[in-house]
């Protein structure tokens, strides 16, 4: 394929929130690095009609609103002529040929094309069959690539439908499903901890680690998204796809290569290797839960049943994780905002210390994905002045200080530059979405055949009592290091 062609992003549901909030902001500061393509242009389509102007001034005032840079006008006036849009349906087969006579005529000649699925997921399946109809995917010297937005499928059958409706059209290599979670560089992070380190590897398995909690806790409701959210809650939104990422990233063995399909090799045996629940071993293994008053938000049915949260305890059934519970909770409306990972280490075998009050306290590592980015070790010290008291101290790496404070792009920059570079490391590839569906599958069948309410917890909570229940089961107690 030739890279030097001109690259059309043409970007469906271009009138919708993702594009303004995350997909132009992140483009655009691709441009002010210096980072976009020679010859590029961005084709927004969508359902609302905008002149290219109005498009232009849209985005403009996004831009004001929610990018995570300095907005300087001068840098947007260069950058949005490259923006144009087209009014459309996603059903009609004659508005799908205008486009491509549009982009043709731009590219006269060959073109890259990198066509990206803002828009609701049902829609996908048809956007994909008129690109086709239409020869839109046709690769003719330069390369047609699809990312795909989240959430893919809502279960495992719906996943692997999609899976071989797109792959009619498009080989895997062609196919880009985003997660998220895998552009921010404190997750890529992970991999960097533990793979160009000496010092985390040899503790990383079960003889040094007592167990793994995940947590991404976030402050905010279901806001203006219910349509979607009640439809699809907790599970499917946030553990399907991030949560289960990260745990791939802690568990996963030292790829061959830092090549895409080596990287995901290793992914989905992670997915393979986890004990999946069964019917009777959900109940003792997860929680679900609903923020108290979720019913009365806007566009929420009136006795919806989604959870707004869950916590999960999963086992990996491999050499390095026998024995050792990775626990997973994610919910909105809790007491914070924020993502970590926290690896606790199994007690010294010995207490050399008479004076240790209370016992001993496991040394832990936590790895702060988001918002104070950064990875923390916890361990004991003497406390000056006394015979041998110790108290727990922290040892504190933060992004901000070793980078400075706007060191951390965000997520979608990477991983839309990736995907214009052709490097897959960083996205889902089939057999890795549908592994993840077939874990979340029996907890979602579950918890849907239950007739009793689901249970509730207060706004700016830790969760409900039954999630500390069910780590207390084991002896434990949710880790609350940075809540202090
Ligand atoms: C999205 C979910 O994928 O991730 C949202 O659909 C959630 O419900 C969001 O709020 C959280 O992302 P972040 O980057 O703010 O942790």
């Amino acid at each position: 394929m030739n890279n030097d062609l001109p690259v059309s992003i043409i970007i469906f549901g271009a009138s919708g929130d993702l594009t303004q909030r995350k997909l132009v902001p992140s483009l655009f500061n691709s441009f002010i690095k210096g980072r976009m393509p020679g010859k590029f242009r961005i084709v927004g389509y969508g359902n609302t009609a905008f002149t290219d102007e109005q498009f232009h001034a849209h985005l403009g005032e996004a831009m004001k609103q929610f990018a995570s840079f300095e907005f300087r006008e001068e840098e947007w006036n260069t950058f949005a002529p490259n923006l144009t849009y087209q009014q459309g349906r996603y059903t009609d087969l004659a508005d799908f040929k205008r486009l491509s006579d549009t982009i043709g005529k731009w590219e006269s000649g060959s073109g890259n094309r990198l066509y990206y699925m803002a828009t609701p997921p049902g829609i996908f399946p048809n956007i994909i069959d008129l690109l086709g109809l239409t020869g839109q995917l046709q690769e003719d010297g330069g390369w047609r690539r699809v990312v795909i937005e989240k959430p893919f499928g809502v279960d495992l059958a719906s996943a692997r439908s999609l899976n071989l409706q797109i792959h009619k059209a498009l080989n895997e290599n062609q196919i880009y499903r985003i997660d998220h979670y895998l552009g921010k560089e404190t997750v890529q992070n992970i991999l960097v901890a533990r793979f160009a380190n000496t010092i985390f590897e040899p503790l990383w398995n079960r003889n040094y680690i007592d167990h793994v909690e995940i947590t991404v806790a976030e402050q905010v409701g279901v806001e203006h998204r219910a349509g979607y959210y009640d439809k699809v809650g907790v599970l499917r939104d946030m553990f399907q796809n991030h949560l289960l990422q990260l745990v791939t990233l802690v568990a996963m063995e030292p790829p061959a290569s830092f090549e895409s399909n080596a990287l995901r090799n290793e992914k989905v045996k992670v997915l393979n290797s986890i004990q999946p629940l069964k019917s009777e071993t959900v109940a003792l293994n997860t929680v679900c839960s609903q923020y108290k008053g979720y019913r009365e938000e806007e566009g929420v049915k009136s006795d919806s049943t989604t959870a707004t949260y869950a916590a999960l305890r999963l086992q990996i059934d491999n050499w390095r994780w026998q024995g050792v519970p990775f626990y997973l909770r994610s919910g909105k409306r809790l007491a914070e905002k924020i993502s970590e990972i926290i690896i606790e280490f199994k007690e010294p075998p010995h207490l050399l210390f008479p004076n240790a009050r209370g016992g001993m306290t496991a040394n832990m590592l936590a790895l702060y994905l988001q918002p104070d980015e950064g990875i923390h070790w916890r361990f004991e010290a003497k406390v000056p002045d006394t015979a041998a008291d110790m108290r727990s101290v922290d040892m504190e790496f933060h992004y901000a200080d070793s980078f400075g404070k706007t060191s951390i792009p965000e997520s979608y920059e990477r991983l839309l530059l990736d995907a214009l570079t052709g490097d897959a490391s960083l996205f889902t590839r089939a057999d890795e979405a549908e592994t993840a569906w077939g874990l979340i599958d029996p907890i979602l069948e579950y918890w849907d055949a239950q007739n009793t309410p689901l249970s509730t917890y207060e706004l700016g909570s830790w969760g409900p009592a039954e999630a500390d229940e069910m780590i207390a089961r084991d002896g434990r107690a949710w880790s609350r290091w940075q809540q202090h």
